[in-house]
């Protein structure tokens, strides 16, 4: 039976953080994951750059049960700790937008700096092991791993969420807390594309692969960056982000011309030139095929000339304040996180240990704070895993 001061399940981004880090402190640290790689989710994200941070990274980026929860980690290892380890490994950078930081490279330079920083500080890292019983004891915990018995005083729990399972994710992380006695917070995919009923994708069905830089709401939360109509309903960064605020039967809101007063903008072009049919004027702001389809929801067709003040508003609201109710979600399958889990209650904000199971800890995704898209959630790893790298 092999003894280690701490074990970490889950070679992914919190997990090597925390490894990492409590190996500094002269631990011996034992990190698993069933997978045969560390990192795959580091490896596929970003589009293959990952988008490794976020310079305006702040508690408000953040959705939890307690909002105030994540406060102390993101502020003892910020965005600008990561970004200082990232220079040190020489690993060229740069801000794609809305301060988004990614790789120039790969996303493998992380990964490999990370694993790097592991193995100089005589970390072992176990791939493709299997956790079978955890079972704790008046020393600390023991595992019944696919390779023998471990014993460690700490155990960190890093097994992330259960988004892209042909991934290897597996709720893993949340069945651990449950045996020991912590709640969970109802999880569901969050970051995900949202789609709609059939009678409504009939009508939609032509603008699948037209992208608009769109402001999308849903309740009081707003987002203005892309968005993408799909063959199933609708993508892109505004629509990402809003599916984790959105919840079955709610309508989102999408103005398609943000910012610009669209009865205005038909006004003007009818004084130039009446003759004009509506969707020729909407299709010098907007994709043809949208403007189009615009048109056609409205049934107001025939020239600017003969549009009466009340169709010219209802063109505007039709282009602006568009309400639809998305039937669902893409689900696991496509989501890039997972909201809720491990509840916060039953946690320590400065460690992540378990107040009621001394000596367990939960860091990353597997815990209820979910960051918005763009860089945010890989930060809560690293500053999750930091902290509890200080105390495990
Ligand atoms: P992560 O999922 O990284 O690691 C968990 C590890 O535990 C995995 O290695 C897994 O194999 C292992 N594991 C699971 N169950 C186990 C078990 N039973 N036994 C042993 N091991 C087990 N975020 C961001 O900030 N910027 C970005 O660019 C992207 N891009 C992106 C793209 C895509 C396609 C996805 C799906 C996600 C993103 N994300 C992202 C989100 C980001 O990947 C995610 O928030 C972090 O990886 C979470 O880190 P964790 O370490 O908590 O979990």
């Amino acid at each position: 039976m092999q003894s280690y001061d701490v074990v970490i399940i889950g070679a992914g981004a919190a997990g090597m953080m925390c490894a990492l880090e409590t190996a500094k402190r002269a631990r011996s640290v034992l990190i698993l994951d069933h997978a045969a790689m560390p990192g795959e989710k580091i490896r596929i994200s970003g589009g293959g750059r990952c988008n490794f941070t976020n310079i305006h990274a702040s508690p408000k980026n953040f959705l939890s049960g307690n909002p105030h929860f994540c406060i102390s980690a993101l502020s003892r290892y910020t965005q600008r700790d990561f970004i200082a380890l990232v220079e040190r490994h020489r690993i060229g950078y740069h801000e794609k937008t809305l301060g988004q930081l990614f790789c120039d490279g790969s996303a493998r330079q992380i990964i490999d700096m990370l694993v790097a920083e592991m193995r100089g500080r005589g970390v072992e890292l176990a791939l493709s092991t299997e956790v079978g019983d955890v079972r704790k004891t008046a020393e600390g915990f023991v595992l019944t791993l696919s390779t023998g018995t471990v014993t460690c005083q700490s155990l960190v729990v890093a097994c992330g969420g259960k988004s892209i399972p042909k991934m290897g994710a597996t709720g893993f992380g949340y069945e651990l807390a449950e045996r020991f006695g912590l709640a969970i917070v109802e999880t569901r995919p969050a970051l995900v594309p949202l789609t709609f009923d059939a009678k409504t994708l009939e009508r939609l069905a032509p603008l699948a692969g037209n992208a608009v830089e769109a402001e999308v709401a849903c309740g009081k939360t707003r987002f203005s960056e892309a968005m993408l109509f799909t063959h199933r309903g609708v993508s892109g960064p505004s629509i990402l982000q809003i599916s984790s605020y959105w919840r079955e039967g709610d309508e989102i809101r999408m103005a398609m011309l943000p910012g610009v007063d669209v009865a205005d903008l038909i006004r003007t072009a009818k004084r130039g030139n009446g003759r004009q049919a509506v969707q020729t004027v909407l299709a010098n702001h907007l994709p043809k095929r949208l403007a189009q389809s615009i048109a056609e929801r409205t049934g107001i067709d025939g020239n600017l000339a003969d549009l009466s003040d009340a169709q010219t508003k209802t063109i505007a609201a039709a282009v602006n304040d568009w309400r639809i109710k998305p039937a669902g979600s893409e689900g696991y399958r496509t989501a890039e996180v997972t909201l809720g889990g491990v509840d916060t209650n039953g946690l320590d904000q400065k460690t992540m240990q378990a107040k009621s199971v001394p000596g367990l800890f939960f860091i990353g995704e597997v815990v209820d704070v979910t960051g918005w898209l763009g860089g945010y959630n890989f930060q809560w790893a690293w500053s999750s895993g930091w902290v509890a790298g200080q105390a495990a």
